[in-house]
């Protein structure tokens, strides 16, 4: 007869798993059934109806129910989250020599519409307690050629949108919110995304509101909504969508980009809006209850939250990792014993942007020595960038544990959750002599 494993010593040391499911089928953890009858129901009565073009009632009543939530004066449909921030970044009006603060700590799409538009990005520093950009490192970057910023609210947390709107009036830089991460999260009571001059959302299939693909970019600013549409809104028209006669003289409006979301996607993602509200108490519980349960344990603590913001989305659930606290345990050694425990966390999953290739070496985007990312070498005066130029992101982002996201977890969820991190911690100095070993 084979002994029974003590549970209370890691996996990694001879012990049983806290979760009795394997790391492969922790779905089970999660009951959560993000595509349901629902929304298949839409797209049958959708094709049914022949909406499969242009804006159709769903669209329309989606963009709406959009602005409604976020109580602004415009909100437009489009292909995905990347093609509105081009939309909003060609609102606020970048184009050729203009430079645009983008966090380094972002995924590549945030900024990657900027150089598209002959603009340059321009990195800048996070706050490495809340791992969201740092208005005060933003603002040391600013020129006369500044001409936007990105506030990303990443993994659903919020900005500092107080000191940024500040800087932004200082200087009269806009802020373009990034909230492909962040459906439903507010600011001092204001939902993201209508606080800064423009905001843009993504509605990939993996994210908390999803139309498999699609985004919106919704504003106040009526220049910002009609020279969006003017990018890629192929015939929306004065009078149903334009609300002057500044571009009347273009139509049918279009400047070579098609960027009009597709009528099932946005059906698929009008259904998914209902279950928003749902969706994010649930995550919302979960990410509480773990936080509240690791302050407890040395070595791991919790993301830190601006006063007033509420978060929403929770695209992905970071927590901060010392391994001084932990005997020197490196992070990916955390993170292989947590999952022999059977919690499928992983180590950050972005790369620093200024350490991928594109923004560090640069690239000559239109060929024969033209564009934003030029080096002096292909002819322009691009300077790229090098490991070591963002050491507050590079440190905070080399500590960073992502813990699963569960929507509907099974009773108890949280409580295992909390036990395999403990369990961990409390073998730390152990794992940490091991793993050393297996390196030798
Ligand atoms: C922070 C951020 N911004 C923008 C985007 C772009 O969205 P999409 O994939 O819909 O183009 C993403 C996509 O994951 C993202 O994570």
């Amino acid at each position: 007869m084979s002994r029974t494993k003590d549970r209370n010593l890691p996996v990694a040391l001879g012990g049983a798993p806290v979760f009795v499911q394997t790391a492969e089928s922790q779905g089970k953890l999660d009951q959560w059934r993000q595509v349901t009858e629902d929304e298949a129901q839409m797209v049958h009565e959708m094709t049914l109806r022949n909406e499969l073009s242009g804006g159709t009632p769903i669209v329309r009543e989606f963009e709406q129910t959009w602005r409604e939530r976020h109580g602004t004066r415009f909100a437009i449909s489009v292909i995905n989250g990347t093609a509105a921030i081009h939309s909003a970044m060609f609102g606020v009006g970048i184009g050729p020599g203009d430079e645009v603060i983008c966090p380094s700590y972002t995924w590549i799409c945030s900024i990657s519409p900027a150089p598209m538009l002959m603009a340059k990005p321009v990195f800048c520093e996070i706050d490495p307690e809340t791992l969201l950009i740092d208005p005060e490192d933003a603002r040391r970057r600013i020129t006369e050629r500044t001409k936007a910023i990105l506030a990303v609210h990443l993994w659903g947390n919020v900005c500092d949108m107080d000191g940024l709107m500040k800087l932004s009036e200082e200087t009269g830089v806009p802020i373009i919110e990034d909230c492909a991460h962040a459906h439903g999260a507010t600011y001092k009571g204001r939902p993201c995304g209508s606080i800064g001059q423009v905001g843009a959302w993504s509605f990939q299939g993996s994210k908390p509101v999803s139309g498999g693909e699609g985004g919106m970019v919704a504003t106040n600013d009526v220049d910002v909504f009609e020279r969006a549409c003017l990018i890629g809104q192929v015939n929306r028209v004065v009078g149903l969508d334009l609300v002057t006669d500044n571009y009347k003289h273009l139509q049918p409006l279009g400047l070579g980009i098609k960027f009009r979301a597709h009528p099932l996607g946005i059906g698929i993602a009008s259904v998914q809006l209902k279950k928003l509200d749902e969706l994010n108490a649930r995550r919302r519980t979960h990410i509480h209850a773990v936080e509240a349960g690791i302050e407890k344990i040395r070595g791991v603590r919790p993301v830190k939250k601006y006063e007033g913001a509420e978060s929403a989305g929770f695209y992905g659930f970071p927590i901060h990792y010392l391994p001084e606290e932990m005997g020197g345990l490196s992070r990916d050694g955390f993170v292989d014993a947590l999952r022999k425990e059977g919690l499928r966390a992983n180590a950050n999953p972005y790369p620093l942007l200024h350490t991928l290739p594109l923004f560090a070496e640069g690239f000559d985007i239109f060929t024969r020595g033209r564009g934003p990312l030029c080096t002096p070498e292909m002819g322009g005066d691009y300077q790229g960038y090098k490991p070591g130029d963002f050491p507050v992101s590079e440190k905070a982002c080399a500590q960073l544990v992502f813990l699963p996201v569960l929507s509907d977890p099974v009773d108890d969820a949280a409580d295992q959750v909390i036990a395999a991190i403990r369990k961990v911690a409390d073998h730390a100095e152990a794992l940490a002599e091991q793993h050393a070993q297996a390196a030798d």
